[in-house]
Order: structure tokens, then C-alpha cells, then sequence
């Protein structure tokens, strides 16, 4: 077959090879783009429920958990949230702020991922779809790839083949293997932003309000904590609180809930007993929680009696437990529904400001592979934008 060269090859069309693709095309360098699946940023369309969050306002370290919280500074400093917005403007793409600075299209995700395609279409970037990899080595002053399309030599190759969830998505354990072919150590990966799992007697006791949904819920590991509406499943916990948690749950850790973040349940419920001494419980504390998981809690907790029949102690216990009710989760729905992929690429041998292997030159890894996550909120895009950029600057 063929033998094909070129500046840069870049493995996984997705948000972090497209912005890298064409950053560097933008340049003047020869761009090819590799992807094994059917579609290019397969993942941009289904995001944001179809609306792609495609970044935040508020960028900040803290919300990207990594082994090195340090290491995405450099390139979410240089290519900001406004970088972003700015390409989305000159796109004539309608946006809209949702809460906490999360920014969404008014339309569809398809906008940004025809706005990528097209900005890489200008600067002369080649994308080959349904084109797999099976062998790399280096030679000469750069790179060999062996694919099904022939082989490719570039001097320059970036690895942005995402993380592992939603293997349906094309998601692959590609980049992990590149990087140990190369030498790199691997931070062990895990699924995140995605639903808890209950099981035994924890499903027994929530299963049947799957579906009930709870508008503001603040759920706890240690001293992490995300406020946000909870949702009920079939299978245990969901909603944005719940995701956020679970990066960093790990099995055994002890999940709480405060289920009325507003307000103070053992004040409220002291002045209730005097206010309404003859009302059910389950009644009060439908003021403030849905009636069907009042109800429930009243089962699990210290049952369904007039509130003159509870003593003051025992309100104050129950109202101080509303706000740090313990669940026992099982373990996450994995890889299937996970948002993210935690780990990845140590950054330990990658340079902070371009990406590249400090074991091999002329190798660079961006977006998810590397073992940098965000928050749920249109982080995890930035950080795809923000490494693909600083990477597409120096290939
Ligand atoms: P990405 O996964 O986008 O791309 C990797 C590419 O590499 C894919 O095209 C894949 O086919 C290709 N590939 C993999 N293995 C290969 C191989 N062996 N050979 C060739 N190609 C290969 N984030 C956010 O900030 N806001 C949001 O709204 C959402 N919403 C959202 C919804 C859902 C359902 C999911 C699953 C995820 C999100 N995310 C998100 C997360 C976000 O989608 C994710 O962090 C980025 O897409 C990561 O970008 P990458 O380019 O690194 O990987």
C-alpha cells in the first residue's frame, strides 16, 4: 500500500484532535487526522443532552482532579474560555449561559462540531475516517504508522484518542498502549461522572422511587461536596451532584446526602412542633421534600407519629441526619454511561506547556487520555480546547 507523508499525524478526530489539527493547520503544517470510527467528534454531538456544554466561565485549576493539579495551568492559562467563545462568535453560533457559567448552544452540538470541521477544512487538515492504527514505530527524525489506509510518516504525533467510557462512542484503550510502548507510566483509570450503583438492602430501600427527582440535593465524600438535583433510578443514584461525587467515591467510601441544603431541619422542625403539634411528619416534611420520599424517610428514619409525639431531642437528631443521611452505594454504572475517564497518561513525563513526551520528542498527548479530568460543566471540553491548542501550537 501507499506511503504517505506528512508534518502531523494526529490519532482520534474527537474535541482536543480537532482544536490541536487545526491550530497546527493554521500554521502551515501539513495535518492528517486518523480516526477508526464512522464520524468525527462523535462525542461533541452527543453532549450537553444534544446542546454541548462546550466550556465554562469559571476555568479554574480546582475544578480538574489529576495526579498533579498543577499541570493543567499552563495551557487552560493560554487558550481561555474567551478563546473559545471568540471562535464560537466569528461562527455566527447562538450560546446561552445555563447555571455556574456553564455555557451551552441555543441549537445543537452539531454547530461545534461542523465549526471544527470547517475551521480544519480552511487550513487544508485531512481527516481519514474509519482508518485504524496497528502498528507505530519511530524512524528517522520522526514517526511510522502502519493503518488500514496505507502508511503515514510525520515527524510530529499526537495521541488524542480519548478516554475509555462509552466504548459504543469508539472509545479505545489505544493511547494508553502508545504511551507504555513508549515508555510512559499510566495512572490506573476509572470511570467518572457517572450514576452510583446501590444494591441489597440500599436498592431495597430507594429502587421503587426510581424516577422521583429531588431539585436541590448536596451529596458528600469526605470533605468534597456538590449541590445539585438528585434523580432516583432503577439501579441507585443519578443527577449532577451524584456524577460530581463520583470521581472521587471509591468503593467503601461513606456517601451522604443532605437532602434540604436551604435550611436548618433541626430549627425548622422544633418550630413546627410548636406551630403544628398535631400534624403527621411525613406531612411536615413534605413542605420541603417531594411527598413520596418524605414518606420514605419517615420509614427509614424515626417513623410517622403526630409532631407532639417526638421529643426535642429526637426531632433535632432527625433534623441534623436530613442534612447528612448516609447511603451505601455499591459501586458506578462503569463504563457504559460514564461522562470521563479518571487517570491516564502520567504528566509526569509530558511538558505542562506543549504536551510532548519528555521520553520521546516529537510525541504529544491531549485531551482525555491524559490523566487530567474535569468537573462536570463544559471542563472537560476546555481542557480538550485548551491541551489540543497548546499541542497544535508546536507540532
Ligand atoms: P474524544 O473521546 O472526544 O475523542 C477521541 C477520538 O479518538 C474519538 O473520535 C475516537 O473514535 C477516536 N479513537 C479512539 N480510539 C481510537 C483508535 N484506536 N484509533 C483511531 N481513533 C481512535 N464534556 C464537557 O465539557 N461538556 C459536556 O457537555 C459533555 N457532555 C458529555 C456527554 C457524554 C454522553 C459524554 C460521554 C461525555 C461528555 N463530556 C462533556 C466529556 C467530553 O465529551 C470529553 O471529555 C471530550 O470529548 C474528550 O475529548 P478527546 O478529544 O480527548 O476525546
Amino acid at each position: 500500500m501507499a506511503q504517505l507523508q506528512t508534518d502531523v499525524v494526529i490519532v482520534g478526530a474527537g474535541a482536543a484532535g480537532l482544536m490541536c489539527a487545526l491550530t497546527a493547520g493554521a500554521r502551515g503544517r501539513r495535518v492528517v487526522v486518523l480516526d477508526h470510527a464512522n464520524r468525527a467528534g462523535k462525542k461533541i454531538l452527543m453532549s450537553g443532552g444534544g446542546r454541548c456544554n462546550f466550556t465554562n466561565l469559571d476555568v479554574r485549576p480546582g475544578h480538574y482532579l489529576s495526579a498533579n493539579p498543577h499541570f493543567v495551568k499552563s495551557a487552560l492559562a493560554r487558550y481561555t474560555p474567551w478563546d473559545f467563545i471568540a471562535m464560537v462568535d466569528r461562527h455566527g453560533i447562538a450560546w446561552h449561559e445555563k447555571e455556574a457559567g456553564q455555557l451551552f448552544c441555543d441549537d445543537s452540538s452539531k454547530q461545534i462540531q461542523q465549526m471544527l470541521l470547517s475551521e480544519c477544512a480552511q487550513v487544508g487538515v485531512r481527516i481519514e475516517l474509519g482508518c485504524s492504527v496497528s502498528a507505530v514505530e519511530t524512524g528517522g527524525p520522526g514517526f511510522k504508522l502502519e493503518t488500514t489506509r496505507g502508511s503515514w510518516l510525520c515527524s510530529s504525533l499526537v495521541v488524542a484518542t480519548g478516554g475509555l467510557s462509552i466504548p459504543s462512542m469508539g472509545a479505545s484503550g489505544w493511547g494508553y498502549q502508545l504511551a507504555r510502548q513508549f515508555g510512559h507510566e499510566l495512572v490506573p483509570t476509572r470511570a467518572a461522572l457517572v450514576p452510583l450503583t446501590l444494591s441489597g438492602r440500599p436498592l431495597d430501600d430507594y429502587a421503587d422511587l426510581a424516577g422521583l427527582a429531588v431539585d436541590r440535593v448536596g451529596a458528600s465524600v469526605g470533605s468534597m461536596r456538590f449541590d445539585g438535583g438528585l434523580l432516583f433510578t432503577h439501579r441507585g443514584l443519578s443527577g449532577p451532584p451524584i456524577l460530581q461525587i463520583s470521581s472521587y467515591w471509591q468503593p467503601g467510601d461513606a456517601l451522604s446526602l443532605d437532602f434540604v441544603p436551604d435550611r436548618d431541619m433541626a430549627e425548622w422542625l422544633a418550630g413546627q412542633r410548636q406551630a403544628r403539634p398535631a400534624v403527621e411528619l411525613k406531612t411536615v416534611l413534605a413542605d420541603c421534600l417531594p411527598r413520596r420520599l418524605a414518606q420514605r424517610l419517615c420509614d427509614l428514619g424515626s417513623g410517622n407519629r403526630l409532631l407532639r409525639q417526638y421529643d426535642a431531642k429526637e426531632l433535632a437528631a432527625l433534623g441534623r441526619k436530613l442534612h447528612a443521611w448516609p447511603v451505601v452505594a455499591s459501586g458506578t454504572e462503569g463504563w457504559r454511561t460514564a461522562e470521563v475517564t479518571l487517570g491516564g497518561v502520567d504528566t509526569g513525563e509530558l511538558s505542562s506547556s506543549t504536551m510532548e513526551s519528555r521520553r520521546v520528542k516529537g510525541l504529544h498527548f491531549i485531551g482525555e487520555v491524559v490523566d487530567v479530568t474535569g468537573h462536570l460543566g463544559g471542563y472537560n471540553f476546555q481542557w480538550a480546547w485548551a491541551s489540543g491548542h497548546a499541542a497544535g501550537e508546536v507540532v
